[in-house]
C-alpha cells in the first residue's frame, strides 16, 4: 500500500479512537468518508496516478475505505453501548427504597357524620334533596305555621339579610325545615326525603352553640303514614348510627309545624343508660325533634290532609358528632386546628 494511504489510515484510526460521542463519530465520518471527505478525495485523485499504478492504488484505496467504514460502525456501536451503560447507572431506580410518605387528607368529622346519616336513611328508601341557605321569611317561618309576630319564631334567633328594611323578608335559614315545603311543592306524594344542610343563628358562641352548624331534615308523606312509621324509622336510624342495641324514648315536645310533636332520645351509648358524664347522669341523650306533619302544611302544598299524612324530623349534626366522639366544645369543628381534625 502506498505510504500516504498508510499514513491516512493511521491518522483516521487515531482520530476515530479519540471521538467519544455519537456526534463526534458522525463528524469523523463526514471528515473522512463524506462526499468531500479525505478518503473520497483520495479516490477522486486517481486520475493523477500514473497509469501502471492505478489499478493497485485503486484497490488499495477502496480497501482502505472499506476498513474505515467497518471501524466507524464498530466505534459507533461501542459508543452507543457506553451511553446505555452510563444511563443505566445514572438514572437507576432503586425499587427497594421505602416510599416517601405523603401527608394524607381526610374528610372533616362533620362530613363523615353527614355521610353516615345520609347512608342510614338512603338505606331506608329516602332520597336526598338540598335547598338555599339564603331563604325567605315565607319558607323559613310562614309556611311552617309561624306568621309574623308568632311567638314560636323566638325559638330561632334569626340573622336577617335585609335587616335595614322596615319589613325584612330575607334571612339565613335558621333550620332545614323550609325544605319540607320546597320538596313537597316540587314533588307529588308519596315522598321520602332527607335534606342535609347548613343553618345559621344569631347567637353568641359557647361550648354548645355555634352561629352556624349543620342539620339534617327528613320527612315522609304517603297514605296511611302513622306515628308508628315515625317511631320505627327513627328507632332504626338510631340503631344504624349508635349501635344495634340502642333503646329509644319519645316525649312530647312543641314545634309549630308538627302535631303531635316529639323529641327522641336514645339510651346512653357510653354507659348503657346507667348514668355518666355523656348523658349528664340521666341515662338518656336527646338526639332529634320530630312529629306528624301538621295537616295545614299538607293542605298548603296541595297534598290534601284528608288523603295524606306524614312525619318529619330534624337533627343537629355537630351535636351527634360530639356525642359519638366525646367532643366537649362545638367550636373545635370550625377552627381548622389540624391537631383536632387529624384525630378523625
Ligand atoms: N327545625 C327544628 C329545629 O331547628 C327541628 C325539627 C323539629 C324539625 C321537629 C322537624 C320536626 O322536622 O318535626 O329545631
Amino acid at each position: 500500500m502506498p505510504a500516504d494511504l498508510e499514513q491516512l489510515e493511521a491518522s483516521a484510526l487515531a482520530d476515530l479512537a479519540a471521538s467519544d460521542s455519537a456526534a463526534g463519530v458522525e463528524a469523523w465520518r463526514v471528515a473522512y468518508l463524506g462526499r468531500s471527505g479525505k478518503v473520497t478525495g483520495l479516490l477522486r485523485s486517481i486520475a493523477q496516478v500514473p497509469t501502471e499504478d492505478r489499478r493497485a492504488f485503486g484497490s488499495a484505496a477502496n480497501a482502505l475505505k472499506d476498513r474505515l467504514e467497518d471501524a466507524f460502525g464498530q466505534r459507533l456501536e461501542e459508543i452507543r453501548q457506553a451511553e446505555l451503560r452510563r444511563a443505566a447507572t445514572e438514572q437507576r431506580l432503586d425499587v427497594t427504597l421505602p416510599g416517601r410518605p405523603y401527608p394524607r387528607g381526610r374528610l372533616h368529622p362533620i362530613t363523615q357524620t353527614l355521610r353516615e346519616i345520609t347512608a342510614a336513611f338512603a338505606g331506608m328508601g329516602f332520597t336526598v334533596a338540598e335547598g338555599p341557605e339564603i331563604e325567605s321569611d315565607y319558607y323559613n317561618f310562614e309556611a311552617l305555621r309561624m306568621p309574623k309576630g308568632h311567638p314560636a319564631r323566638d325559638m330561632w334567633d334569626t340573622l336577617w339579610i335585609d335587616s335595614g328594611e322596615a319589613e325584612p323578608t330575607t334571612l339565613l335559614r335558621t333550620h332545614t325545615s323550609p325544605n319540607q315545603i320546597r320538596v313537597m311543592e316540587a314533588q307529588q306524594p308519596p315522598v321520602r326525603a332527607i335534606v342535609p344542610g347548613k343553618v345559621y343563628r344569631y347567637e353568641a358562641t359557647d361550648a354548645t352553640h355555634e352561629w352556624h352548624f349543620y342539620q339534617v331534615e327528613g320527612f315522609a308523606v304517603d297514605r296511611n303514614i302513622s306515628m308508628a312509621e315515625l317511631k320505627g324509622t327513627l328507632a332504626e336510624f338510631a340503631r344504624r348510627m349508635f349501635g344495634s342495641k340502642r333503646k329509644v324514648r319519645f316525649r312530647c315536645d312543641y314545634f309549630p309545624f308538627v302535631e303531635p310533636g316529639a323529641e327522641m332520645s336514645i339510651d346512653c351509648f357510653a354507659c348503657d343508660g346507667r348514668g355518666c358524664r355523656v348523658c349528664k347522669e340521666t341515662g338518656w341523650i336527646e338526639i332529634l325533634g320530630a312529629g306528624m306533619i301538621h295537616p295545614e302544611i299538607l293542605d298548603r302544598v296541595g297534598y290534601g290532609s284528608e288523603e295524606y299524612t306524614g312525619f318529619a324530623f330534624g337533627m343537629g349534626v355537630e351535636r351527634i358528632t360530639m356525642l359519638r366522639h366525646g367532643i366537649e366544645d362545638i367550636r373545635h369543628f370550625y377552627q381548622n386546628d389540624l391537631r383536632f381534625l387529624q384525630q378523625f
